[in-house]
């Protein structure tokens, strides 16, 4: 489709609104919002077990929610959020329905895709996952010389290692059933530099590999994977037994699996109406059920499966997902605010950046409406972040005194180390929520938090107004996981009805990976430079001749 048609707001009654109220509010202060209303708390959170959301650190009122929930009522979020939960094809540049949501329905709820009830073989392939998990947790799955084995490597990129890697590490420490002495690794990166030194130290007699890739067709993966199956080669020459007793492959094309040599009895499988960054909740998430234990993983489902809930029934003022997703759209498009950074303190969430920069950034990085115009007006913003306390280290200063504007969202547990009988450990957590409250009100406020600020040298100002959201875990657990997960999905897709964007697709990621593959040619001397431009060939051919001088 031709991109010369535009998709602007201006026939938004709504959107001129905000634009005129964003307009009024130009000059407030966050902090003259607070002086005015002393209920802002009251009114600006909404506790909803197992999380409270915070929002009165962003810099609107009530006329702008008032103002946001009629611009989503005019973009027609309510009918968009039954058409996505109706399995209707939501994905329309790929003409299917994205029912992620459908892994996490109990079996009793009965979901139809195309006319089938999906409940069972949903259900069955959890019932899959937890046989296979109990196996191996229990050392009767054995390798190659029978031994039982003790490493597990996951070989995966994107959404088949971020969301397992990620619920892994948060969830380390609650792991409710006999703990497992297996270690669990993650390898993604398509250089070798993560499996390499890894390699190194494992054993191959007693190390599984866990091939997931939705397509299994991603050369990060095959490449990683052949380099593994190489490894195993050396010690055992019988290609089959390797394959039988060192590989379980998980993805939704079992053809291509099978073609890769995984025996059909070690495959796990989801289907294709699950995208790659919406799939921890199918069997791409066996690492978390594997590290944990199958009822963890359950929990996990279930509270991601009570988000859902809360998405489809809950009034809007009290819909974490509807406000998340709005106050986004209001910094972003009303605020002009491009960047969003995600600051959790807690150490075990670090990867929960990196794996919301994927879903955010890879859903709604678009530029294209679903009508195929191009937008005159902003989509999702750059998503960043690292845990916070380290990142008072690093790049606060810019939040602070910097020049570009920034939203946040602070993320932290309530509860932590209550049952552990190191009392220190408990002052941590403390000092840990006293840094999250403290960061988060003065770049709210600024150096009005002190008593008197006149004074101040120009480098010791802090000029503040930089909005936040806090979301605050009752406790770290699968079920507050699952739910928190749940909460940005969806935060994405009311976005994505506001921009009226598709959310489901990636095309922006195919065509890089084809000039990747052309480009390899090149670099094995397989095809001509002629047609490139001069620096693709002036790189090309400054590493063939280093090669040349080294070989
Ligand atoms: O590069 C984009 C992408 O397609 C992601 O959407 C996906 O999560 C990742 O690659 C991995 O894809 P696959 O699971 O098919 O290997």
């Amino acid at each position: 489709m031709e991109r010369t048609q535009f998709a602007d707001m201006q026939d938004s009654p709504s959107w001129s609104a905000l634009l005129e109220h964003a307009d009024q509010l130009a000059s407030s202060h966050i902090y003259s919002l607070f002086e005015q209303d002393q209920a802002r708390f009251e009114k600006f959170h909404v506790s909803s077990s197992p999380i409270l959301f915070d929002y009165s650190k962003q810099l609107l009122t009530e006329q702008t929610v008032e103002l946001l929930f009629k611009l989503a009522e005019e973009k027609k979020l309510p009918e968009r959020i039954a058409a996505l939960f109706s399995g209707a094809h939501v994905n329309t540049s790929e003409d299917r329905p994205a029912m992620h949501w459908a892994l996490r329905s109990p079996a009793t709820d009965h979901t139809f895709y195309n006319g089938d009830d999906i409940s069972q073989p949903v259900a069955a392939e959890l019932d899959k996952i937890a046989g296979f998990a109990e196996i191996i947790r229990s050392g009767q799955w054995r390798g190659f010389s029978g031994y039982a084995i003790t490493d597990v490597v996951n070989i995966g990129v994107g959404g088949s290692d971020l969301g397992p890697m990620m619920s892994c590490m948060a969830l380390e420490d609650c792991i409710d059933v006999e703990p497992t002495p297996l270690r669990i690794h993650f390898v993604s990166s398509m250089d070798g530099t993560q499996l390499s030194p890894l390699l190194d130290k494992l054993n191959p007699h007693t190390t599984l590999f866990i091939l997931s890739s939705k397509s299994f067709t991603t050369i990060d993966t095959l490449s990683n994977a052949a380099t593994a199956l190489n490894w195993l080669n050396q010690a055992c020459s019988e290609k089959e037994k390797v394959l039988s007793s060192h590989f379980i492959g998980i993805s939704a094309q079992q053809d291509k699996m099978s073609a890769w040599g995984i025996p059909e009895s070690n495959q796990l499988y989801f289907w294709d109406w699950v995208g790659g960054r919406y799939s921890m909740w199918s069997s791409i998430g066996f690492p978390i059920a594997l590290k944990l234990g199958i009822r963890a993983f359950r929990q996990l489902l279930a509270g991601a499966h009570c988000m859902d809930k809360q998405f489809q029934n809950t009034p809007w003022k009290q819909n974490l997902p509807v406000l998340l997703g709005l106050i986004g759209v209001w910094n972003s498009n009303f605020q002009k605010i491009n960047t969003h950074a995600i600051l959790p303190y807690d150490g075990r969430l670090k990867y929960l950046p990196t794996y919301l920069s994927q879903l955010e950034m890879e859903s709604n990085g678009k530029s294209v409406t679903r009508a195929g115009q191009s937008v005159a007006f902003k989509t999702c913003p750059i998503l960043w972040g690292e845990v916070g306390p380290n990142a008072q280290h690093a790049f606060y200063q810019l939040l602070h005194q910097g020049t570009e504007r920034v939203s946040c969202d602070f993320i932290a547990p309530a509860m932590r180390y209550h049952e552990h009988t190191n009392p220190s450990l408990t002052q941590q957590h403390e000092l840990a929520l006293a840094n999250c409250f403290a960061q988060s009100r003065l770049l709210a406020l600024g150096e009005r938090v002190l008593p008197d600020s006149s004074s101040l040298p120009s480098y010791k100002r802090y000029p503040g107004n930089q909005p936040s959201s806090t979301i605050i875990l009752d406790e770290l657990t699968p079920f507050s996981l699952g739910a928190l997960i749940a909460l940005y999905e969806h935060k994405v897709f009311v976005q994505s009805v506001i921009w009226d964007i598709n959310p489901f697709d990636q095309w922006g990621v195919e065509l890089g990976k084809k000039l990747a593959s052309d480009t390899l040619e090149l670099l094995q001397g397989h095809r001509s430079l002629e047609g490139y431009d001069p620096s693709t060939s002036g790189l090309v051919a400054h590493i063939v001749n280093a090669w040349k001088q080294n070989s």
